[in-house]
């Protein structure tokens, strides 16, 4: 009776959930004790939350969250250490506001990471160390970030050298989305590459899965994982969730948006059942080189995709509904009333 998804999936690898604090103080709190066994902050461990200002960190949210996820005895996967968004505009500036040097960016950098990893020495045991750092287009390989424009591309492998003398023992990912996307898949494969050969510390890539109910194809799933697993490394699945809103084709272009919450009806509900049964046959199939499954949030009561139009496409920004406009996604295993879906036991069922 008290069986939940971690319980399934023993043999295979932790299920993994993303949460904030409404998540793990109101009633879905014991929901996510009942059914996963990892955790993962969904944004109270980044770098503008958790240090503001150059001498102030923001420990509050983390550590409680940290409590949580020890007092049920589930893992912790740290997200993130590096991102070019949820930034803190300081970390970039001096007193006068002109853009540091790269010799000063990279010691905050270094203080920054070695601070929050020994915090959690011991208690976190993989770490987002970067986090999107490679371009969306073709043409381009790394993302022009402020990091990138002020250190390079140095700052990748520094941070996984920070990350790595504050707790040698924590697993270290490079994480990003769209990462079965030919053309990107080959660029983080390069970045992965370089890493590896320069012998840097890194153990794994997370690939993110913000999903929709036609893409990624399966195909594409599995020849991403092949990919990333002939270069020697773990995978793993960070940021699970499949939107039932977008129309968007496997090829990333042409857009069809529904343009309002349209609800989720019985055939949505087999369509995502369907879809999520082969994503896990596929995870399955892979459980030698995929060490964890994290979905993105814990039930349709609350997704980070509601408030970006459902996930259209990127929103306003590509001819979908305002940032703020709320079309519901639908993208989890729990409903809003936090019962089990059919994509639930579509999961369970192999
Ligand atoms: O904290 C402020 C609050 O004070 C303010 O009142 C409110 C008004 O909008 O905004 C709050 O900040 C929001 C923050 O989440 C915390 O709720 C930001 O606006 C909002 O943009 C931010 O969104 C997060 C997003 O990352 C930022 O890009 C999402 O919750 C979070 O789910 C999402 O997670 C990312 C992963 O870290 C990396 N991969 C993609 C994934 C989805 O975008």
């Amino acid at each position: 009776a008290g069986k939940g998804l971690k319980d399934y999936y023993k043999n295979y690898f932790p299920i993994g959930v993303a949460v904030n604090m409404a998540a793990i103080s109101g009633p879905q709190a014991a929901l996510i004790g009942r059914e996963f066994n990892s955790v993962t902050p969904e944004n109270d461990m980044k770098m503008g939350l958790i240090h503001p200002s150059e001498h102030q960190y923001n420990w509050t949210k983390a550590d409680a969250i940290v409590e949580f996820a020890q007092l049920h005895h589930m893992k912790i996967r740290g997200h993130n250490l590096l991102w070019h968004n949820q930034a803190p505009a300081w970390m970039f500036r001096d007193s006068s506001g002109n853009l540091v040097t790269k010799q000063v960016l990279l010691q905050r950098l270094k203080d920054h990471i070695t601070t929050v990893v020994k915090r959690y020495k011991g208690k976190i045991y993989a770490w987002d160390v970067v986090n999107e750092a490679v371009d969306d287009s073709a043409d381009k390989y790394l993302r022009n970030s402020l990091w990138y424009q002020i250190c390079g591309e140095d700052f990748i492998a520094k941070a996984f050298e920070y990350a790595h003398e504050a707790d040698p023992d924590a697993q270290l990912f490079y994480n990003d989305y769209n990462s079965e996307i030919p053309s990107k898949r080959d660029r983080i494969c390069r970045l992965l590459k370089s890493l590896i050969d320069a012998k840097v510390p890194i153990d794994g890539v997370g690939m993110q899965g913000h999903w929709s109910l036609i893409s990624p194809t399966p195909a594409r799933i599995r020849e991403a994982i092949d990919k990333y697993a002939a270069l020697g490394i773990r995978i793993q699945i960070t940021e699970l969730d499949i939107t039932v809103r977008s129309k968007q084709p496997a090829n990333g272009a042409g857009v069809a948006p529904l343009p309002v919450d349209s609800g989720y009806t019985p055939q949505l509900a087999q369509q995502q059942a369907d879809r999520y049964q082969s994503v896990f046959k596929i995870f399955r199939d892979y459980k030698k080189v995929i060490t964890g499954v994290t979905f993105w949030n814990v039930s349709d009561r609350y997704s980070w995709l509601d408030s970006r139009g459902g996930g259209l496409a990127g929103g306003a920004a590509a001819g979908g509904p305002a940032g703020k406009t709320i079309v519901k996604a639908y993208p989890l295993l729990f409903d809003v009333n936090l019962q089990r879906k059919q994509a639930y036991w579509a999961v369970t069922r192999f």
